[in-house]
């Protein structure tokens, strides 16, 4: 059978460092605040006219090397994001421009800090099925550009940045033990929109608008709803959580990150964390997460690795594979 195999990462930060002090020069907060509640020391945030295209870019570029290939080996790209450059036409598409791409296509895909799953998803199909043979697959984002920098409940969480995975078919026997995406779950509930949005949109205020969040409530639904995902991955593949070597969830809160590892029994020191200097960064964090593992050298082939995300919507999700 058809396995997508993750042949290369990159990723991109911006140079520009936030601290946690620097913060509280702007709004009513503490370093100690933002470390105890969610783990966050610093993040980057995109330099002025630095863009979404330009993060994703270059780990796209990234991504490509370290996969050995050139962009003309690459049949689709599929960006992740809800920070577009602009309404239209998708980000991806500039990207794909910028690469020198001429052939195949690029689309954006939208499911906030779940974004990067639903986006390895959607490729994990267009590949089973022999519509493509590589794929792009990239999450980048510029949250600092739809945060409301006096609201002190949400300003001191968001980062900048972008990851990006090359993912190509290869033959497997059809067993757990192949190398490539095991199972992908996805899931969905809109009657949770509410609970964290952007207050505008070109269809509603015709403008960008700013992240609104009841904290709370997320936090609330974020360890059950991660759980219940990532259960189903495990109880479809007949695996479990001794058998994972790394955990590498969506960076959004070292509380929930802790919440659900142990929620899952999953050991701590198999959690791969990043939030700590990269904030929120929401469809890059987990490529992201996934890119300093790899380049650390703690991530080795025949490793089994759990990605998982929630965020907006709400939507959740989960990969399960073998690196
Ligand atoms: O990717 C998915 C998207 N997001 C998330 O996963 C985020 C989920 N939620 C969270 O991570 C947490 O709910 C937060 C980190 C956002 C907040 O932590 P919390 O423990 O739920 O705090 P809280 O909202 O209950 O606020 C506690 C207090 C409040 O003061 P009072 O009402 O108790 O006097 C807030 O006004 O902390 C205050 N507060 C702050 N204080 C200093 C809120 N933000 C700040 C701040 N600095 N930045």
């Amino acid at each position: 059978m058809i396995r997508s195999v993750i042949s290369g990462c990159g990723s991109y930060t911006p140079e520009k460092i936030v601290t946690n002090d620097d913060l509280a020069k702007i709004v009513d907060t503490t370093d100690e605040w933002i470390v105890q509640r969610t783990g966050i020391k610093q993040r980057h945030i995109a330099a002025e006219g630095e863009t979404t295209a330009d993060l994703g870019e270059k780990a796209a570029r990234a991504a490509l090397k370290s996969a050995g290939i050139t962009v003309d080996d690459i049949d689709l790209i599929i960006l992740a994001t809800s920070t577009p450059n602009n309404t239209f036409p998708a980000t991806s598409v500039e990207i794909q421009h910028r690469l020198g791409m001429k052939h195949g296509a690029a689309f954006d895909t939208q499911a906030v800090c779940s974004g990067f799953v639903f986006a390895l998803t959607t490729a994990d199909q267009y590949i089973k099925t022999g519509f493509a043979k590589r794929i792009l697959v990239i999450g980048a984002e510029t949250f600092s550009r739809i945060l409301d920098w006096e609201d002190r409940t949400t300003c001191v969480l968001f980062g900048d940045g972008a990851g990006a995975v090359v993912l190509e078919a290869r033959e497997g026997d059809g067993t757990t033990d192949d190398q490539g995406i095991l199972t992908c779950k996805i899931r969905s509930d809109g009657s949770h929109k509410d609970k964290l949005y952007v207050d505008g949109g070109p269809s509603t205020t015709q403008t960008t608008g700013h992240l609104r969040m009841q904290g709370k409530e997320v936090f609330r639904h974020a360890v059950g709803m991660i759980a219940d995902v990532i259960e189903a991955a495990f109880e479809e593949t007949n695996l479990t959580p001794d058998d994972l070597n790394w955990f590498i969830p969506h960076q959004a809160n070292k509380r929930i990150i802790d919440a659900s590892a142990k929620k899952l029994k999953i050991a701590p020191e198999k959690v791969v964390i990043t939030v700590d200097h990269h904030g929120n960064t929401s469809a890059a964090s987990i490529p992201l997460a996934l890119c300093e593992a790899v380049e650390k050298g703690q991530i080795k082939k025949g490793d089994l690795l759990m990605l998982e995300a929630m965020g907006g919507g709400f939507t959740w999700g989960a990969v399960l594979l073998r690196w």
